[in-house]
């Protein structure tokens, strides 16, 4: 498409506002303004405007016929023991035979957390202050040497931090991992229309564009080649984790194995939540199959129904971890059976310009942005299951600056983990009434990442090192 077909296409579509400065432009500056023009799609900003932004109330969930969501549960909480061993063993042949990818969606912008970076940049560790993506590289590492398949890890970026992110693993020799075999890409992009629908400016030579939301990496994982380069590299299963969160299984053969004996194309974890209003998604099931449903669509009442024995009726939080189908993330992406996520609507404040292409830095909300979530792909999905996990053992997100959820909360949440290890070992471990351990410690997911592999690994040792010293174990 030409520079001219390109805005008549704009000025049909009820959008010639973008091109408002096009005369007091540069030659470069026009280049860059058609070339992020046409990176938008106007039919499915159109659509989103029919949808989404002229109907009032911006499309709340439809609660009919909704009930929480069965799972499988932990052997300690009364699952079948021999049904976990079963799935473990499953995961690992799908170790051994190379079917697994790691995949990280790290595209978000952190602004809770105040960091000013891409935040798989963020030290994390107790005591080494390891970054997260290198916490990350270690439990795939691991997991490769110990399956005897080095896995791919794929990264999905966003145009703010690809740069950055990329400098960073060159920076760190990818922490050790092979790098023909760490993938970055960008997530897409989403533009923002104010309240009647027109797209805005961020500058008068640039739109207000956004990361189109996790539900995106389904469609970036398909554009990029990733979904490809797993193909021939014999790899059919997504092991989707959240870049936020430093004790998360990376690599779960159990999990996997659940998947893929279910033959399920998108399976979930979940954890019991902790409190009736913790702001977690919480899985359900409508007209037989398996949603989730966000704390923000969730009536209160809801989210407080109890059972007869006093349970939580909505007890499984969802923690954004899942295995993926290669083929389903493709049919998702391209369409295919008519699926395609929906876009869900967040009224903000989006720095603009005014008439006369001046900044204007707005103090309430003056427009919106289109998001997808992932979770909104498990409807589509055949055989979906959720299966429990231990919250100490899967989930400690850095996701505020301080209280809930952040750096010092995930910091004592890895120590307790490491205390624990150390515990099931046979040592004896110094902690308070919380389980947090007095001596300073950390332990290297080369080391051991869960409770079996570390016990192995620490009876192996020749020489027991102290404690009470404080320990760093690699
Ligand atoms: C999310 C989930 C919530 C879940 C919780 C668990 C949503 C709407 N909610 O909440 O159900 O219980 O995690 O931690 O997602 N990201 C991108 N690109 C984007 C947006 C986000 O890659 O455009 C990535 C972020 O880098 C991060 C993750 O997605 O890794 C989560 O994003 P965030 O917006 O922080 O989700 P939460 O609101 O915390």
């Amino acid at each position: 498409m030409t520079t001219e077909q390109l805005i008549s296409a704009y000025r049909a579509a009820g959008q010639g506002q973008v091109f408002a400065f096009w005369d007091s432009l540069s030659p470069q500056a026009r280049e860059e303004l058609a070339a992020q023009a046409a990176e938008v799609d106007l039919t499915e900003v159109e659509r989103l405007n029919r949808s989404l932004v002229f109907k009032s109330g911006g499309g709340g969930v439809n609660l009919d016929g909704l009930a929480p969501a069965p799972y499988v549960r932990l052997p300690e909480n009364g699952g079948n023991t021999a049904e976990w061993t079963k799935a473990k063993e499953a995961g690992e042949a799908a170790l051994r035979a190379g079917r697994v990818a790691a995949f990280t969606v790290a595209g978000g912008q952190g602004t809770r957390l105040g960091y000013d970076g891409p935040k798989g940049t963020f030290p994390v560790t107790p005591l080494k202050h390891k970054p997260l993506f290198h916490v990350f590289a270690e439990k795939i590492k691991a997991a490769g040497l110990r399956y005897g398949r080095p896995l791919h890890w794929f990264i999905m970026t966003s145009h703010a931090n690809h740069e950055q992110t990329e400098a960073f693993f060159i920076e760190h020799r990818f922490f050790g991992l092979d790098k023909g075999r760490v993938h970055f890409f960008r997530q897409g992009r989403m533009p923002a229309v104010d309240f009647a629908g027109k797209i805005l400016l961020e500058t008068p030579g640039s739109l207000a564009l956004s990361p189109d939301g996790h539900g995106g990496s389904l469609r970036a994982l398909h554009r990029s080649g990733a979904l490809d380069l797993m193909k021939a590299e014999g790899i059919d299963t997504i092991s989707y984790f959240q870049v936020d969160n430093p004790i998360v299984r990376s690599i779960d053969a159990a999990f996997i194995g659940f998947h893929l004996l279910s033959k399920s194309e998108m399976s979930s974890k979940m954890v019991p939540k902790a409190y009736p209003e913790e702001k977690v998604g919480h899985f359900c099931v409508q007209h037989g199959k398996v949603i989730v449903v966000e704390y923000s669509d969730m009536p209160d009442a809801m989210q407080r129904e109890t059972t007869a024995d006093g349970a939580l009726r909505y007890l499984a939080g969802s923690i954004a971890i899942h295995i993926i189908d290669r083929e389903f993330a493709r049919r998702l992406a391209t369409g295919g059976d008519g699926m395609a996520l929906p876009f869900h609507r967040a009224d903000k404040k989006i720095p603009t310009v005014d008439a006369a292409g001046q900044a204007v830095k707005p103090e309430k909300a003056n427009g919106i942005k289109f998001e997808m979530f992932v979770f909104d792909a498990l409807p589509f999905a055949n055989n979906s299951i959720v299966i429990e996990t231990a919250r100490a053992d899967d989930f400690s997100p850095v996701k505020n600056a301080d209280g809930l959820d952040s750096p010092k909360t995930s910091r004592e949440d890895q120590l307790r983990q490491f205390a624990r290890w150390l515990k099931a070992a046979g040592e004896s471990v110094e902690t308070d009434s919380t389980g947090l351990p007095k001596p300073a410690m950390e332990i290297s997911p080369l080391f051991g990442y869960d409770t079996a592999t570390f016990v192995e690994r620490w009876q192996r040792l020749p020489i027991k090192p102290m404690i009470a010293d404080g320990l760093y174990l690699e």
